[in-house]
């Protein structure tokens, strides 16, 4: 299956390990091994090079100056925006708005939205495995408004338990929120078909894509999302950059969720009206130079393909699952096949805290989250409190989890009684 051209691989990993300073940095003497891109990504230096080239050669704020120097950091800004549509096969660039993060997009989402469309006695349908950032903003406005909240469970192998899916069908959910990608699990969920689903009750979809558009193709327009959250810190661009995509004819419809300077149209003393979109959602002065950094890493991205990407991961998980398997006294949470799961691997070790495994991989250079990993709910549910977590992006090959495993070996020497 993979690859059969090694020579032009060898090149490939060349290539990408060439263009990430940080990889080349020892971590007490040894080779740093970064494997928590679920947290955040690395970043190439061509990234860091277009922060450092902008703010010393065009910078001036967005959409305010008429000087040569705004309009060049508007025209950056937009294009960037540009990219993203057709990054995530949007139609309409208007789709497209800049946020903070995943997180604040699905703030914006469930306060502006929700609190429009939300009625006392509805039903909000959540999966167990979402991350926080989706669970707390639904909780808070079916709290306000006197809605319900409901949660798809999971099988014993970590998938989506869909065998109850004609007793939600029941509820009429207004709202399915889910993630496209489990940040613990690594489980891909079957958006486009859940999407079907919620249409054919007359509700809407919202996609966590937090852990999907970094690491596989996503488009929009296939998976028929009505909503679309994504970080930009975790696909190659810089901290501060998150995307909201929604569909043009519900964002028109919505309330701005901040309001304040350029997303309006025109105050009086006395009322107000909003600007058009996308900016309408964008009050004050926007991330511009994250903005444009993101553009610089979805054009990484896409000279790489996402194809790539997703091939190249799903490599490493089909060799990471079989390598840590073999490490007793492991167990490793979700799906245990390469087809329907993302580079994401989260594990525990008899009689060792994940803290413990953390702090001892540290020591040999290799870093990994451990934790609940912002979904707690998730781990009552898998009867543990806390999980370790290896994750995998465009940077890592095979050597990596060799390194993994042959610490995790030490490690369960070192604890076994
Ligand atoms: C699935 C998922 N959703 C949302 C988030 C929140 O992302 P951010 O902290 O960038 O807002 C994360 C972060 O790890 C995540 O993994």
């Amino acid at each position: 299956m993979y690859p059969d051209v090694w020579g032009r691989e060898i090149d490939i990993k060349k290539e990408i390990l060439k263009d990430f300073p940080i990889l080349g940095r020892k971590i007490g003497g040894k080779r740093l091994i970064y494997l928590d891109s679920t947290a955040t990504s690395q970043k190439p230096i061509q990234v860091l090079d277009v922060i450092y080239e902008f703010y010393s050669r065009s910078n001036s704020n967005v959409h305010r100056g008429i000087y040569k120097l705004s309009e060049e950091s508007t025209e950056a800004y937009e294009k960037s925006r540009e990219k993203i549509k057709k990054f995530i096969g949007a139609r309409d660039k208007r789709e497209i708005i800049f946020t903070r993060n995943a997180t604040e997009s699905l703030n914006l989402i469930a306060y502006s939205w929700g609190s429009q469309i939300i009625r006392k006695g509805d039903n909000i349908l959540l999966t167990v495995m979402e991350h926080h950032s989706n669970l707390l903003p639904w909780r808070r406005i079916a709290r306000e408004k006197k809605a319900n909240i409901h949660y798809i469970g999971i099988t014993k192998d970590g998938r989506l338990d869909l065998s109850e899916l004609d007793n939600y069908s029941k509820l009429e959910p207004k709202i399915l929120a889910i993630t496209h990608v489990s940040n613990v699990l690594g489980t891909i969920n079957p958006i486009k078909d859940l999407a079907k689903w919620i249409h054919d009750l007359g509700g809407f979809i919202v996609v966590d894509g937090a852990q999907s558009v970094p690491h596989m193709p996503v488009d929009v327009n296939d998976l028929d999302a009505d909503f679309l959250v994504f970080s930009g810190h975790k696909m190659l661009g810089p901290t501060g950059i998150g995307v909201l995509y929604g569909k043009f004819e519900i964002l028109d419809e919505m309330e701005p969720f901040l309001v304040g300077g350029e997303m309006i149209s025109r105050v009086t003393l006395k009322d107000e009206s909003w600007n058009e979109l996308p900016w309408k959602f964008e009050a004050g002065t926007p991330n511009y130079v994250g903005a444009i950094a993101l553009g610089m890493a979805i054009d990484y991205l896409n000279a790489l393909g996402m194809d790539w990407v997703y091939n190249h991961e799903r490599r490493l998980v089909r060799y990471a699952l079989d390598k840590l398997l073999d490490v007793p006294g492991i167990k490793i949470y979700g799906p245990l096949d390469d087809r329907d799961r993302g580079g994401i691997i989260s594990f525990t070790m008899d009689n060792v805290h994940p803290h413990d495994i953390a702090t001892l991989l540290d020591e040999d250079g290799i870093c990994i989250r451990s934790g609940h990993h912002c979904a707690q709910p998730l781990h009552d549910i898998l009867g543990v409190p806390a999980t370790a977590r290896a994750s995998f992006y465009i940077y890592n090959w095979e050597e990596d989890i060799d390194a993994l495993t042959a610490s995790l070996m030490k490690i369960h020497k070192l604890f076994a009684i």
